[in-house]
């Protein structure tokens, strides 16, 4: 069954969820910073991620990446909505690489959930994230 184009709260709930399993099993050694992720797919699968990093630092890859691979492994290509799980003062939202990394898989008015481990700590949609983007339409 397809997704609607506004999930309902409880998916969203289910996505923070989801997450926040993922984060935890992060694997972060150099930075001890813990970031879970999963994507709603159009069929309405959620597939999560976390990060892994590397003692190559850049070689890491961030939580967001890894729950976009689980979702193209799986057959998906299209978010329709998007949690971010991470602890810290200031709410986890998406690196700019990830932003655009979402960005091939989600347009404008997708949303973008920000949560700790307790609590919500913001919403966004991905044209805020990421105004102008240049995408996949740019090369069609
Ligand atoms: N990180 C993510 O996994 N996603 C983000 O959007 C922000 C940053 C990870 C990368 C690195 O392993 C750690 O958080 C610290 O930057």
């Amino acid at each position: 069954m397809s997704v609607p184009s506004v999930p309902a709260e409880a998916v969203l709930a289910q996505l923070v969820q989801a997450a926040r399993a993922a984060r935890a099993q992060a694997y972060a050694p150099y930075s001890r910073f813990a970031v879970g992720a999963a994507v709603l797919d159009a069929e309405g699968r959620i597939h999560a991620g976390c990060n892994v990093e590397n003692a190559a630092y850049p070689q890491g890859t961030c939580a967001e990446a890894g729950a976009l691979a689980a979702m193209v492994l799986a057959g998906g290509r299209q978010v329709r909505a998007v949690a971010v799980v991470g602890e810290g003062d200031a709410p986890v939202t998406p690196c700019g690489g990830c932003r655009q990394k979402l960005r091939e898989f989600a347009g404008p008015d997708v949303s973008v959930v920000v949560a700790d481990m307790q609590r919500e700590r913001g919403r966004h949609t991905m044209g805020q994230l990421l105004p102008d983007s240049f995408g996949p339409e740019n090369l069609q």
